[in-house]
């Protein structure tokens, strides 16, 4: 039975360029969930964009001299390359900056209005004289009252991790001037997300067993201390416009818009489909719809966008919110600070993008943070991906092309042991279909993995290279029965590797694609073509151990 698949992937801040922990949090593992599905035959629709308004950017366009859509745009197009260099396919990357999302937004924003899910209310904020503006929580800063660290911002403090309120800090600033700021009145619209606490405890206790347990530990635990209503405008000029007449100097708050981003690019993608109409297919009818985030963004998923939705009305809540915990690099906590980051643009200058999916799957933070070493990456791609599966496929394909003519061999009878191994092909494929489906990717993988393993221990026992020269027939069937193996890890392993699946493709001489061969064993056909192959992974040198470490100054 095929299935809808909405695939939400958190917009991440035009500010600044992309890290591993990026990728393995939230963008390489909707990509294989959604090569899996549309390989299953599934619809599916696959959405994000770059999140350009907020005080990350504006923050970063001020200390450069640029506006913030010169900074949001420099970022766009640094990301659109990236997911082309990693193999991320988006149905559709956008940008919040369009006038789609803005329509969509100001729809939803009127619609809360108007069902009494917003209201006004007058507040206090810190405001600079100098500076003659509002102050963003960011752009204020102090010491911690609690901790006492010099440098803590408004929103929070980075030492100790308090959340912070701007009055709280002792002998706050302005962060653009240095002056002390004082507070005014000003007025915002608020979402009223108290009127959602009860539905939400609902829908989370009755509905969602199948969220990973620590997201739904820390959603309950959130909405068991009680839902308070949020501030939705702030006083700025970089975001969304209030669609109202008197708000001018307000814009709508970067978190209340950028959710709805999920719904505004599957509105843009119809209209580019030439369907305008598509979209709804995803939020209102049959659909089941996942969001791959970071853990730090849980609650605006599960909480904050589905209150959203519930007062608006008519479409579809989240199903599952499969958030990652984090990935540390040599064993210290990611910190851009102190730089211990692997920005992926280097990372890919350098090495084979499957040579990073692979490294980021089988070692994927899903349940608990993971930690990735330069040493375990050489491991990995040297001992499993070169020695382990590429060398697989090269022997066989190898063989082929020198005993065979380069075609599939004409094979008799199977013994037990072939077609055991056949059998089991099948069978990691239909391990894999539960593991890929309850987003269990790391399993999934060790699986692949482990039958690559075992065809390799299967063709020595076989030694098809001794026997083609004194049994040909008994060669013909082991190099068949290896080769129908391996077209097997090539649907298996498409999810996670899809350039080495696609070349392995090429060699086996089929037509069509992976995707279309659906998630099947296809038996190589006696007689047919095959092509000469290439190396899949390119194995690499120890030294690159210490020269990356060295790199990353932790040496
Ligand atoms: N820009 C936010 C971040 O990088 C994430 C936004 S996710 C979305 O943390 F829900 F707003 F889309
Ligand atoms: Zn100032």
């Amino acid at each position: 039975m095929t299935e809808r698949i909405l695939i939400g992937v958190a917009w991440p801040y035009a500010n600044n360029r992309l890290h591993l922990g990026h990728v393995a949090g939230a963008y390489l593992p909707p990509d294989i969930f959604a090569r899996y599905h549309r390989t299953r035959g599934d619809e599916v629709l696959m959405v994000s964009g770059s999140d350009q308004h907020g005080t990350p950017v504006t923050i970063r366009a001020e200390a450069e001299g640029k506006t913030p859509a010169e900074v949001a745009g420099y970022f766009h197009d640094k990301f659109v390359e990236n997911w082309a260099a990693l193999g991320i396919t988006f149905d559709l990357y956008t940008t919040t900056g369009t006038p789609n999302h803005t329509a969509v937004v100001q729809d939803i924003f009127l619609t809360l209005l108007e069902k009494g899910y917003l209201y006004k209310e007058t507040v206090s904020q810190p405001y600079c004289a100098s500076c003659k503006r509002f102050l963003p929580d960011r752009y204020v800063e102090g010491v911690c009252p609690s901790c006492k660290t010099p440098g803590a911002r408004g929103d929070q403090c980075d030492a100790c991790g308090k959340p912070m309120n701007p009055a709280d800090l002792i002998g706050a600033c302005c962060k653009l001037c240095g002056t002390a700021p004082e507070f005014r009145e000003t007025e915002h619209f608020f979402l009223r997300l108290s009127a959602f606490e009860q539905p939400l405890l609902e829908w989370v206790k009755e509905q969602q067993d199948h969220w990973r347990l620590n997201v739904q530990r820390f959603t309950r635990r959130y909405l068991e201390e009680g839902l308070h209503d949020r501030a939705i405008t702030r006083d700025i000029t970089w975001g969304i416009p209030v669609p109202l007449p008197g708000y001018d100097d307000k814009r709508i708050y970067v978190w209340f818009e950028a959710v709805i981003g999920y719904l505004s690019a599957s509105k843009e993608w119809a209209q580019r489909s030439g369907d305008p109409e598509a979209w709804r297919r995803f939020w209102q009818e049959d659909c089941k719809s996942y969001y791959f985030i970071g853990k730090d963004n849980i609650p605006f998923h599960t909480i904050i966008w589905p209150a959203m939705l519930m007062g608006y009305g008519g479409l579809n809540l989240p199903y599952d919110v499969p958030s990652n915990e984090f990935l540390t690099i040599e064993a210290q906590k990611l910190s851009k600070s102190r730089n211990i980051a692997i920005w992926l643009d280097d990372f890919l200058s350098r090495y084979q993008p499957d040579a990073l999916r692979y490294m980021l799957s089988a070692n994927m933070p899903d349940t608990s943070d993971t930690d990735f070493s330069w040493r375990e990456f050489v491991r990995r791609n040297n001992d499993e991906l070169v020695a382990t599966y590429g060398n697989l496929v090269n022997r066989v394909l190898s063989m082929l092309q020198k005993h065979f003519e380069g075609r599939v061999p004409e094979h008799g009878g199977l013994d037990e042991r072939s077609l055991e191994i056949i059998g089991k092909t099948g069978a990691t494929l239909q391990t894999m279909d539960e593991l890929l489906y309850g987003c269990k990717f790391k399993e999934a993988i060790k699986t692949a993995m482990a039958l690559a393993a075992e065809a390799n221990r299967y063709l020595d026992e076989k030694s098809p290279w001794k026997s083609v020269k004194t049994d040909k027939p008994a060669a013909a069937d082991a190099l068949y029965t290896a080769l129908t193996v391996i077209s097997g890890l090539r649907t298996a392993f498409y999810p996670f590797l899809p350039f080495s699946s696609e070349k392995l493709h090429g060699f086996l001489g089929y037509d069509s694609t992976i995707q279309a061969d659906g998630w099947k064993l296809r038996r190589p056909v006696p007689g047919s073509a095959l092509n000469p192959p290439e190396a899949l992974f390119i194995k690499l040198d120890e030294t690159v151990v210490e020269e990356e470490t060295a790199r990353l100054g932790l040496m």
